[in-house]
């Protein structure tokens, strides 16, 4: 029985999507339960040589076994949730997707006022999602539950029973968090933030599971980091530097150009403290350093990539479990054999 949770290191988009790919892909958890905040996060998922931008579905859907949960903390938009059943048809997903009945659900509503803010929209810079207006009147109680929509009637299941009912049996459940460490309502650079916690321990509570059944944390860097919106970022670089590196990024959800800067130390291990991080999970490995693109084992990677990687470990106290050296499943190296 193993109760891993995966977080985002930073301000996301640190190739979560990829991460959780291959680690459900390869561990084939009975479970993957999506925690998070809701359908502003943008997961890139790359297989059998299609592409994916998902918004609320696990990204681990690509284990067909597996049953694909959303948890009552995070805020459900049923036109997102049914276009995603639709694009991923062929790996039977609106079959095995399940919502908590007291997830709270996304209203146009809510997407209108949040475009509409001066203060979220145009000074936070929010994905226009609806999901800071939604959090808040769930705060003010007056948001209507998953429950209480009837398009929902057939994919309502309690989420927090069936994980827990799961690792009582034995089996694996995989949490899939989104956003990032950086943009917590709590821990990140408020008020450029999102409208909530993003760290493992409120995961664990939006999919209904205790602290104590929770085995192993993920926590995912990039590289680099990059950052869309607005807000303080002290390791950022010109956009001159970025592209001349090569390392210029659009957003999933709103197509935006992100912002990018160096790797900040300082942040990784706050990240890794605040998170309680078991391992980290290191992403782009390739784009920083182009001679370990697609690199599958670890004495392959340059003097330069493995002397940052130790760098890491030594400042953050946190092993390096795993290495993506491009975005396909199979540039990824493993070493959580040799070092858990
Ligand atoms: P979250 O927002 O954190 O969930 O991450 P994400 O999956 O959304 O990341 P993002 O949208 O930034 O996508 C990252 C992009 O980089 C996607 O196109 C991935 O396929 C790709 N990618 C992920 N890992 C690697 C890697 O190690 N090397 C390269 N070159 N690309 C990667
Ligand atoms: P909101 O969550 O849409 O209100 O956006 C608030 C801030 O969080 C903005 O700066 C967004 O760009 C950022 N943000 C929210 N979700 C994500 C994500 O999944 N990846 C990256 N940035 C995000
Ligand atoms: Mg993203």
């Amino acid at each position: 029985m193993t109760c891993s949770i995966l977080v985002g290191g930073a301000w996301g988009d640190e190739g979560k999507g990829k991460c959780i790919t291959y680690l459900c892909e390869h561990d084939k958890p009975d479970i993957i339960a999506r925690a998070g905040v809701g359908p502003n996060a943008g997961h890139s998922v790359e297989f059998n040589g299609e592409k994916y931008g998902l918004r609320l579905t696990p990204s681990g859907f690509v284990h067909t076994d597996a049953k694909l949960l959303i948890g009552a903390g995070v805020l459900v938009d049923p036109e997102v949730l049914f276009k995603e059943f639709e694009d991923l048809k062929k790996y039977n997903v609106s079959e095995r997707t399940f919502v908590d009945p007291r997830a709270a659900i996304i209203t146009d509503d809510h997407r209108v006022r949040d475009k509409g803010s001066e203060h979220l929209y145009k000074k936070i810079g929010s994905t226009g999602s609806g999901c800071g207006p939604a959090n808040s009147d769930r705060v003010m109680r007056s948001i209507k539950l998953a429950k209480d929509v009837p398009e929902l009637e057939d994919y309502l299941l309690d989420v927090s029973f069936a994980v827990n009912e799961t690792l009582d049996n034995g089996e694996d459940v995989f949490i899939e968090g989104s956003q990032g460490f950086a943009l917590s309502l709590y821990y990140g650079t408020y008020p450029f933030v999102t409208s909530k916690d993003t760290t493992a321990s409120t995961f664990a509570a939006d999919v209904g599971v205790g602290p104590t059944k929770v085995d192993e944390v993920i926590n995912v860097f990039k590289a680099y980091i990059t950052r869309v919106g607005e807000g303080p970022f002290p390791t950022e670089m010109s956009q001159d530097e970025a592209e001349s590196k090569g390392l210029e990024e659009y957003g999933v959800v709103t197509g935006r150009r992100r912002r990018v800067g160096y790797f900040d130390m300082e942040l990784a291990k706050e990240s890794c403290r605040i998170n309680g991080a078991t391992q980290i999970a290191l992403t782009c490995v390739d784009r920083l350093y182009p001679d370990c693109a697609r690199t599958q084992s670890y004495s392959d990677l340059s003097p330069e990539t493995k002397a940052f990687i130790n760098e890491i470990e030594a400042e953050t106290g946190v092993p390096v479990t795993i290495i993506s050296t491009g975005p396909d499943l199979k540039d990824t190296i493993d070493l959580r054999s040799e070092l858990l």
